[in-house]
């Protein structure tokens, strides 16, 4: 479900506001564009309110009808992060309501409205529970910023949706699907095509299911012609049991969202345009479902990957890495990419590495690093740089293979680091980038701009990186 709130710029702050919300800062002053009748800071003193950020002091007060509310909300030192968590507590206050006119704060507009609308989003199936405020009227705001993050909050709620969504109804063709609503061109190999050019990866990964899989191609032209190609790289596991390798329940049962890196590209993809992107954008999206049968691969097997490279499959749980090397190789041999940057919910070793809150990138590129890195700031997808550890690479030698999917024994260790310089290898020696994002793609609160589930992790990011360079 697409956020349900929208947000729209309103020039002057009608006066008789049913519900209207007014920010303080820390020194207890409050923006006045409008004369409120109110002793506010006595209020504030009263209900000892100290300014920070996600604090809300609710007032009645007379109206024609009867009962209105004014919500003093705190904006703490009033940075991005705070304007982000005051308008996420301010959406989340209002369940139920019709409208809430804001008084728009001073600072990151965009930041705020785009908190204040992915508090809204909520994944239900059947009809329970409150509904989201339906409209969020923005006072004297910059109408282009309250735009851009409706945009970005409506790609991160599609990324969410996406993996959200039931693995009995999310096959890799229904993925290529959705990827063919984004509204750029695309193209998606069916197990035939895979098999003739020749993606040993993809088609190993998806043989012990009865849904095929796909690699789904999205590509974004500017109107203007652009200097830069970037390619963006997705995992598309659509289920990942784990295959004859079988995850235990506990583990299996989160692995609905095992597409979530698939998921942000399309919806990165699906926003460059209204974003007025100036690069040119491949998506690859490597979609297969990991499922254990008569037909699916076996621990020993040895696959051959798009471009000839030949793996030793120790594994069949380290999946995600086999159809991101197929995408990746095809990148480099075929769609010449300036930078490549691909996304995964990769590996569990990452979420013991760097917890729920903070995604890895690691890069064999600094400038690309930093640019990731200063984006994830600026969006609150924050990322944490992780080291490409050369000694580690004997982790992934095999004696009858150019390589081995996982390590043989466990002398090296260091899941992640080993996954990336797995995926490398594919790389060409391109400015890549990968994104292990399996810590930070699902949320177990209900919380500021996060709801339960899937969290879209990675789609502010990127359209940053993409739109501001
Ligand atoms: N999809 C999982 C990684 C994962 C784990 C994502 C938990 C989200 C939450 C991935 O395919 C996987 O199974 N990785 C293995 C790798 C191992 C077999 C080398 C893992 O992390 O245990
Ligand atoms: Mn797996
Ligand atoms: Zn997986």
């Amino acid at each position: 479900m697409p956020i349900e709130t929208t947000a729209t710029v309103v020039a002057e702050v009608p006066d008789d506001a049913d519900l209207l919300a007014v920010p303080y800062s820390a020194d207890l002053q409050t923006a006045r564009p409008v004369e409120l009748h109110l002793p506010v800071r006595d209020l504030l003193a009263h209900y000892e309110a100290k300014g920070e950020a996600g604090e809300i002091v609710e007032v009645p007060v007379a109206r024609a009808g009867g009962v209105g509310r004014v919500l003093l909300f705190g904006v703490g030192d009033g940075s991005p992060r705070a304007l982000r968590k005051a308008g996420a507590a301010l959406t989340r206050r209002v369940k139920g309501r019709d409208r809430l006119t804001v008084v728009t704060p001073e600072g990151d507009v965009a930041a705020f409205a785009e908190a204040a609308l992915l508090a809204a989003y909520s994944f239900k199936i059947g009809e329970s529970g409150k509904k989201a405020v339906r409209t969020l009227a923005f006072a004297g705001a910059d109408e282009q910023a309250v735009r851009r993050a409706q945009t970005v909050a409506q790609a991160v709620a599609l990324a969410r949706d996406l993996a959200n969504t039931p693995s009995s109804v999310k096959n890799p063709a229904w993925l290529a699907e959705r990827a063919a609503e984004s509204g750029v061109a695309v193209r998606v190999w069916d197990e035939e095509q895979l098999q003739a050019d020749g993606f040993g990866g993809i088609l190993a990964v998806g043989r012990g299911s009865a849904s095929p899989p796909r690699l789904i191609q999205l590509s974004y032209t500017p109107d203007e012609p652009a200097d830069r190609h970037v390619v963006l790289v997705g995992k598309g596991i659509t289920f990942d049991s784990g295959g004859l390798s079988l995850k235990p329940t506990e583990n299996m049962k989160t692995q609905k969202t095992d597409m979530a890196g698939g998921a942000v590209v399309i919806a990165v993809l699906g926003a460059l345009a209204r974003l007025g992107a100036r690069v040119k954008v491949t998506g690859l999206v490597a979609a297969a479902e990991n499922m254990p049968s008569g037909t699916a691969q076996r621990p020993s097997d040895v696959i051959t990957h798009y471009g000839g490279r030949t793996v030793e499959v120790l594994n069949t749980d380290a999946e995600g890495r086999l159809v991101m090397a197929d995408a990746l190789a095809y990148a480099d041999a075929v769609l010449d990419p300036d930078a490549v940057v691909d996304i995964a919910t990769l590996t569990g070793a990452i979420s013991v590495a760097l917890g729920r809150n903070v995604g890895a990138v690691y890069a064999s590129d600094d400038v690309l690093a930093k640019q990731l890195l200063e984006a994830g700031e600026v969006t609150d997808d924050r990322l944490w740089r992780m080291p490409l550890i050369d000694d580690y690479t004997p982790a992934l030698e095999s004696s009858i293979a150019d390589l081995s999917n996982v390590e043989a024994g466990s002398r090296f260790g260091a899941g992640s680091i080993t996954a990336a310089l797995f995926l490398r290898e594919f790389t060409g020696g391109r400015p890549w980038a990968h994104l292990d994002i399996a810590g930070v793609g699902r949320s177990t609160v209900d919380e500021g701009t996060l709801s339960k589930g899937a969290t879209g992790f990675g789609v502010r990011v990127l359209l940053e990186w993409l739109t501001r360079a």
